[in-house]
């Protein structure tokens, strides 16, 4: 058998492997399991055939507190991935949950021989200066120095929160908005993506999703006040400053993503039962 041969029966030997790795049935915490992506990551993960942890304060079985550490020694120990899902949407609270939570999440997954950690972050968060977007790139720079193997994805706002933003302000019936230009992703697709990411190797790198289009905020709201049937007036207000540029410029967007979503706003809006209206 010549060495060439060898090398290819190698290869394939090791392709077959890492195949195997990929199929592998892990035990996989996800933290935020509860939440609008991790519930379904969740999902996504038992139904490809591994053990699944939900993690949040209100898990049943495993109950963990972020910000302060409680519960995370027990609840990992034999994991070999961690996501973490988890979120704080009030920029001034974030910090706790999302960097110190991160530093002792990763903590506890090292004294753990954890192997991989799958953090979820939003797409153009080191290009928009402004409280939880800088927040989100803190949290990625933690995870990217830790002591632990990492992958992070990167995602567009979801579906999900821009129609249940719309909905929160139209109970005013007046919505006012900024100009913005955002890529809005189904969060199903996003949740693929990362339940694919966590039952890989750990990539060392990030991976960004965006959604189909590219899209103004206030045409958004118009197509979500004409599939609901809601009336709100479209509101336009200023956004001064250098955030409100970075977001009228589209920073917010992704150029050249990894995973493009196939759901737009307008036909995940006509799929839709339960709309928050
Ligand atoms: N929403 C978007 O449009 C969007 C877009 C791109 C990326 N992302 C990213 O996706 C991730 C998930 O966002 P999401 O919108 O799905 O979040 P979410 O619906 O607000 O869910 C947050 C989750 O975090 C848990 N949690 C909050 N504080 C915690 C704490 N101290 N300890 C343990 N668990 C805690 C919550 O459960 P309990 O309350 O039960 O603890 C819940 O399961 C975040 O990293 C976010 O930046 C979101």
């Amino acid at each position: 058998m010549s060495s060439t041969d060898n090398a290819s029966e190698e290869s394939e030997e090791s392709e077959e492997g890492q195949r195997g790795e990929r199929n592998a049935r892990k035990t996989i915490a996800v933290a935020g399991g509860t939440g609008t992506l991790g519930r379904r990551v969740a999902a996504e993960l038992a139904a490809r055939g591994h053990e699944v942890r939900v993690l949040s304060r209100t898990s049943g079985a495993w109950r963990v507190d972020l910000s302060t550490g409680e519960g995370l020694a027990q609840a990992l120990a034999g994991c070999h991935v961690v996501v973490d899902a988890s979120n704080e949407r009030s920029a001034r609270r974030a910090r706790r949950t999302l960097v110190e939570g991160s530093r002792r999440l990763l903590d506890a997954e090292w004294y753990a021989g954890v192997g991989h950690h799958v953090c979820v972050s939003v797409v153009g968060c080191d290009r928009v200066p402004m409280g939880y977007f800088r927040v989100k790139h803190e949290q990625e720079r933690v995870v990217e120095e830790g002591p632990v193997a990492w992958s992070i994805v990167r995602a567009t706002q979801f579906h999900e929160l821009v129609a249940e933003r719309f909905a929160a302000g139209g109970r005013w019936r007046v919505l006012p908005l900024p100009r913005a230009r955002l890529a809005p992703v189904a969060c199903a697709e996003v949740a693929r993506v990362v339940a694919e990411v966590a039952a890989g190797e750990p990539l060392g790198k990030r991976r960004e999703v965006a959604g189909p289009a590219v899209a103004e905020l206030r045409d958004l709201a118009r197509g979500w006040r004409s599939a609901t049937g809601r009336r709100a007036l479209v509101l336009p207000v200023p956004f001064p400053g250098r955030a409100g540029r970075a977001l009228r410029a589209g920073v917010a967007t992704a150029e050249r993503p990894e995973v493009w979503g196939t759901t737009s706003f307008a036909a995940w809006l006509e799929g839709r039962e339960g709309l928050p209206r």
